[in-house]
């Protein structure tokens, strides 16, 4: 199978054909949806929220991207492997942001690195895109800002917000991102946004408008209950599976039915 590239996605939005992204954090997931044809695999610092059980992204170091990075990868022949920048690698300065980003790509095999933020980030993004590693802009809801939105809430309900989240995505489009998540914003402003941009825009609680859709993986498979945003569809409910399964084994081993002779060597 051809393995993706940035210019692959780019061209499916001048094509009209949807985007389909998901997250993934190790080799099993990457390389099942590797084979079931996702386009592109966020390594998101989400892993902090479904896979580590804190409450928001912001305890996510270098380290974690880089190992779940390295698992992902290996299970990945087709899709585009993105990873996100965690919270103080790129805020901080340029040189920082650069090594970082480098890191990601060296290090932990990724072909392109996600960071939040508009305009504030332009000079960063521009940055790093001058070292040759692809960028993907995330604008609207952006996690790691949950202290400064006062929580996970919907962005650019306000005129005046919808101006900013405009310029956004135009100051990163600008600063050479090759794609950008629209994260929690209304529909008809995920629209615009995307008309007014020539690069795809990937929508997580945006809208069908966006060239692309993204959702973490935990939350489409009914892995992760500890919340459930309005924008998650559940297909399928593999908690449900996970448990039964863990059910039998104990009741099992409990009553001397496990192991039989069939899982025992003579
Ligand atoms: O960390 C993540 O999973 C993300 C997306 C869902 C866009 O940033
Ligand atoms: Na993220």
């Amino acid at each position: 199978k051809k393995q993706k590239t940035v210019l692959d996605i780019q061209k499916m939005k001048t094509e009209g054909e949807k985007i389909a992204v998901l997250t993934a954090y190790d080799y099993p997931f990457a390389r099942l949806m590797d084979l079931a044809g996702i386009d592109m695999i966020l390594v998101g610092d989400s892993v902090g929220s479904v896979v580590s059980g804190y409450d928001n992204t912001l305890p996510v170091s270098m380290e974690e991207m880089i190992y779940h990075t390295r698992a992902v990868v290996r299970g990945t022949s087709g899709a585009l492997v993105v990873t996100d920048m965690p919270f103080l690698s790129y805020q901080v300065d340029r040189r920082d942001a650069r090594m970082n980003a480098g890191r990601l790509v060296k290090e932990g095999g990724a072909h392109a690195v996600k960071l939040e933020g508009g305009t504030n980030v332009a000079d960063t993004i521009r940055a790093i895109v001058d070292m040759d590693v692809p960028v993907m802009g995330h604008i609207g809801l952006t996690p790691q800002s949950v202290h400064r939105m006062g929580g996970f809430r919907v962005q650019g309900k306000k005129e005046e917000q919808a101006d900013k989240l405009l310029a956004d995505a135009l100051a990163v489009q600008q600063a050479g991102a090759f794609a950008m998540v629209l994260e929690g914003i209304p529909k008809p402003l995920a629209k615009r946004i995307t008309e007014s941009v020539s690069i795809p825009t990937i929508g997580i609680g945006a809208g069908i408008h966006c060239d692309g859709q993204v959702l973490v993986i935990h939350d489409i498979l009914g892995l992760c209950e500890k919340y459930s945003p309005k924008f998650v569809k559940k297909y399928a409910d593999v908690s449900g599976i996970i448990s039964q399964g863990v059910r039998d084994y104990i009741r099992e081993v409990k009553e001397g039915i496990f192991p039989d002779d069939e899982h025992s060597f003579k």
